[in-house]
């Protein structure tokens, strides 16, 4: 069948469309139907299903006599490690860390903080929490205390896993003192805290809740499946949207095993026993989706990398993993690609390597420019997929489904809907808008299984910000245009969320941070291109009247707040004072406009500001710092 008419076959009918696709899971109890739109526009997959993530994923495979192949293998050149774990070691392992949990009061709803490095423990982490219902919520070790206790305070957990330190080039970052850090600062206490030494550096067990990794799972007795309804969330993962409070997606049980199941083949064309490689990290989506879930359920071997795409030690790295591990499937972000290119121009590592096993290349996370798409392509040879999706969402909205049929590439576009996602461009007013015109992406609802129902004990919030701007719709925060031929285009978020390195930010939680400077009276916090991470967060300082410190220390100040309360991952470096903020005469700040003057693009004076003249000093200051070229 084409793309086209798997696309019409899941409009004609829905509901029979993801029955079908659910026979792939193995259930405790079968769904006897799929949607249940009674509390519109919240809606359920799956709710009378009764099923288990972790069976899914590990023990079904070891009971079709899989217990032999590798379900993941590591690689790790940032401590020279690599080793492998087969799915009956993965479900041995799960088992105990989930009989260890169990042992510590650990049940069935109760929520568990993941706080690690780059290991294969950190998978099965998360699967051993899925294994007897507890809700895992992964926080990337890049984010500081302060984020992990916002975090705490929200997920209310009752046990941290976490490494003792995670390992960046040049450095090792202690996670055990931000794990008692953010402890202190919350409110909530976790009655445990299991922690996985590491050699590179490791942590005392000081605190009467603190367990070792190995000890706590002495003895215990390894824990079972424990079947969980279908709408049971399997975890949360925070995101950054337009405040300093992240928002916690839910994830849904059975749709996520279904669509995540269903992604495996149809968009990046593997079958079981290929070996599927994410180079992300486990604290994002990607990670969640495609490091950890959908290739172990779909019975493939996925890759646990620890290091950087370039830097460990080189820039063939990428290369030398896919040769190794024969991946067939390669997904990461433009980032990555442009900082091997920067590198590398020529891609003279890869002439080292034999990569005929690969297919195709997927990037997702971040706008692909054109330059790395062409790079990448010519490089490797291979199709280079890019396609749009959303920590909310879970699995892809729009892609090139290669599995199903390879459809044209346009450079640009991440080509089209996937079934179960019906797309919309639409005015402010919610009408659709023709071809080829530029306007808020909505989906029409219901979303697709595995798409977040609504957020942790925020149901108002998952309202308001998803739903109510465009009533049947969900709202996506980004806007761009469908061509004549159905392909999406996405060109710009219309909220205060950034996307640096791939990864996703608010503005907003930084201008919360900023604040909080002592001699800072009000300031602002755009998104400045730039080539490497594809944008860059900067700040401009209003300081309070009688401030007369020297700009750079404030500034230094800043920068080192920003590292101590979100985390070296929000890579806040630049930052200068000015004397005022361009706003509109009724007071809101034009950070478009002072976007535009960064990025040195033409720009419309806007008609309602109140002082025109103050854009020639933001310009000056944008250009101290290396911005706003004429
Ligand atoms: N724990 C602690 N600190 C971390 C961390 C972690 N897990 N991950 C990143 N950091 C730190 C980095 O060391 C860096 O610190 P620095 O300011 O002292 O240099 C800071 O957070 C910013 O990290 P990042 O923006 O990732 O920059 P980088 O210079 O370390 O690496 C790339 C740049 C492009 C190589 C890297 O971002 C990359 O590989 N990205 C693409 C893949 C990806 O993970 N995408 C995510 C979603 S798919
Ligand atoms: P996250 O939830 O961190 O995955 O970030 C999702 C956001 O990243 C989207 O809403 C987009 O703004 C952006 N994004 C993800 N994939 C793409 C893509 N392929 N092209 C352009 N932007 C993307």
């Amino acid at each position: 069948m084409t793309y086209r008419e798997i696309y019409q076959s899941w409009e004609a009918d829905p509901e029979a469309f993801w029955m079908n696709a659910a026979e792939q899971i193995d259930w405790d109890r079968a769904p006897s139907y799929a949607l249940d739109a009674r509390n519109a526009p919240l809606y359920e997959w799956y709710p009378d299903a009764m099923v288990n993530t972790c069976y899914n994923a590990v023990d079904r495979h070891v009971i079709a006599g899989k217990g032999n192949q590798a379900a993941i293998i590591y690689d790790s050149p940032i401590t020279d490690k690599k080793d492998t774990i087969s799915y009956a070691e993965l479900r041995d392992k799960t088992a105990r860390l989930a009989g260890a949990l169990r042992a510590k009061g650990v049940t069935k709803g109760d929520r568990v903080i993941i706080y690690m490095s780059m290991v294969p423990e950190a998978i099965v982490a998360m699967l051993a929490c899925t294994r007897i219902g507890a809700i895992h919520s992964v926080v990337f070790g890049g984010f500081a205390a302060h984020e992990l206790a916002v975090r705490i305070d929200d997920a209310k957990p009752k046990a941290i896993l976490a490494t003792s330190c995670g390992i960046e080039p040049g450095r090792v970052i202690a996670y055990k003192p931000l794990i008692d850090a953010a402890i202190e600062q919350s409110e909530h206490s976790p009655e445990t805290v299991i922690i996985l030494q590491r050699e590179q550096q490791t942590a005392t067990l000081s605190h009467s809740r603190d367990y070792d990794w190995d000890a706590v799972q002495d003895g215990v007795e390894p824990a079972e499946c424990v079947p969980v309804e279908g709408m049971h969330p399997a975890y949360i993962l925070y995101t950054s949207g337009t405040t300093g409070a992240p928002k916690g997606v839910v994830r849904p049980t059975a749709g996520h095993l279904v669509g995540l199941h269903w992604s495996m083949k149809n968009i990046y064309n593997v079958d079981p026993g290929d070996v599927f490689w994410a180079a992300s990290d486990v604290g994002w989506v990607v990670g969640h989706s495609y490091i950890c879930y959908a290739p172990l359920i779909h019975g493939n071997t996925t890759i646990v990398f620890e290091g950087k795409p370039v830097g460990t030690p080189d820039a063939g790295t990428f290369w030398r993993v896919m040769s190794e591990h024969n991946v067939r499937s390669f997904f990461t972000a433009p980032t990555a690609f442009r900082a091997i290119k920067r590198e590398d121009p020529k891609g003279e590592f890869k002439a080292k390597y034999d990569l005929s096993g690969l297919q195709a290349l997927y990037l997702a996370g971040e706008r692909a420019d054109p330059d790395t798409i062409k790079w990448a392509q010519d490089l490797l040879g291979v199709p280079v997929i890019d396609h749009w999706w959303q920590t909310e969402t879970g699995w892809t909205i729009a892609g090139n489904p290669l599995g199903i049929e390879a459809l044209p590439i346009k450079i640009g576009s991440p080509s089209v809907a996937m079934p179960g996602y019906e797309v919309h461009i639409l005015d402010e007013a919610g009408n659709r808008q023709p071809e080829n015109t530029l306007g808020a992406i909505a989906i029409k609802l219901p979303l697709p299984p595995g798409t977040l129902p609504t957020l942790w004990n925020a149901d108002a919030r998952y309202r308001s910000s998803y739903l109510t701007t465009f009533p049947g719709y969900y709202e996506t925060g980004d806007a761009g245009i469908i061509d004549e031929d159905g392909y999406l285009y996405i060109m710009a978020r219309t909220d205060d969320v950034i996307n640096v390195a791939g990864h996703r930010l608010s503005t907003g939680a930084m201008e919360e941070v900023l604040a909080n400077h002592p001699d800072v009276a009000e300031c602002a916090v755009i998104g400045v291109s730039d080539q490497l991470k594809g944008q860059l967060p900067l700040g401009f300082l209003c300081l309070s009247n009688g401030v007369n410190r020297p700009h750079a220390e404030i500034v230094a100040e800043c920068v080192q707040m920003m590292r101590d309360v979100i985390g070296p991952v929000a890579a806040f470096k630049l930052a200068v004072v000015i004397k005022r903020l361009p706003k509109t005469r009724s007071g809101k700040i034009l950070r478009a406009t002072m976007v535009k003057i960064a990025d040195s693009e033409a720009f419309k004076m806007p008609a309602t500001i109140d002082d025109p003249d103050i854009l020639d000093e933001i310009k000056e200051a944008l250009q101290s710092l290396g911005y706003a070229k004429d």
